[in-house]
């Protein structure tokens, strides 16, 4: 929410009252004195005018776990670990993934506390690519390339895949970029050739790749580059 009608929304000040506090730069917004009416507020952002706190702000949290395989991409589940347990219980709280992996995929899932953030980590529209690494059953035929170029009809959804590109890297294994994230999505677009995906392990979710040294089961806060860079 921009800064003026963040103020002029508390019951202690009006909007002329507001005009005279940003002119007066007697507003702080993480620390620093603002005086842009149009300064973008956040749930994370400490508000404060004089020394009165009106908005404490939390922080904002980023994480990359390593996904082991054998654990749900879930907050609770009754029957399986889900990632959530591999964190330690003080960051649990009020974290969200962005972008589900299934129960036996592997590689890098991102949490955070930060709906807007993640919004725009997900959406298909913002194009990011998600790089995936693909072992199947069969072997993959080189007409498969142009099959997932042209996209594939998700009868449930009612959608055609935007273009994705498949390379074939040997017989049964390719790496696969998408920028959508449907239901089984590289399950499905394999199961049109009759393909079983045996094995899924994801590298990369825009320019924020998968930490090498993150062994399975492990985590690491982002770091200020790669938050930024979504
Ligand atoms: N596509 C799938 O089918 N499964 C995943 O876990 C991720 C993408």
């Amino acid at each position: 929410m921009r800064l003026d009608r963040f103020l002029a929304n508390l019951p202690c000040y009006n909007r002329q009252q507001v005009r005279l506090l940003l002119v007066q730069r007697r507003v702080r917004v993480d620390g620093e004195a603002v005086a842009d009416p149009l300064h973008e507020v956040r749930e994370f952002s400490r508000v404060e005018v004089d020394e009165q706190v009106l908005q404490a702000g939390r922080p904002a949290r980023y994480l990359m776990l390593n996904k082991p395989a054998g654990c749900v991409s879930a907050t609770s589940d009754p029957q399986h670990p889900t990632v959530l347990d591999l964190l330690p219980a003080e960051l649990r709280d009020d974290l969200h993934i962005a972008g589900r992996l299934d129960y036996n995929t592997t590689g890098l899932l991102i949490l955070t506390n930060d709906g807007q953030w993640s919004r725009r980590l997900t959406q298909p529209r913002t194009k990011l690519a998600k790089l995936y690494l693909v072992q199947t059953e069969d072997e993959i035929g080189a007409h498969y390339v142009d099959k997932f170029r042209e996209g594939f009809y998700f009868a449930f959804e009612d959608l055609t895949t935007l273009p994705a590109q498949l390379d074939i890297l040997g017989p049964r294994s390719a790496r696969l970029a998408i920028v959508e994230g449907r239901y089984h999505q590289v399950k499905r677009m394999f199961g049109h050739f009759d393909n079983k995906v045996m094995g899924l392990h994801r590298e990369r979710m825009g320019s924020i790749g998968l930490d090498p040294t993150l062994a399975p089961g492990h985590y690491r806060e982002l770091t200020a580059e790669e938050v930024a860079s979504v």
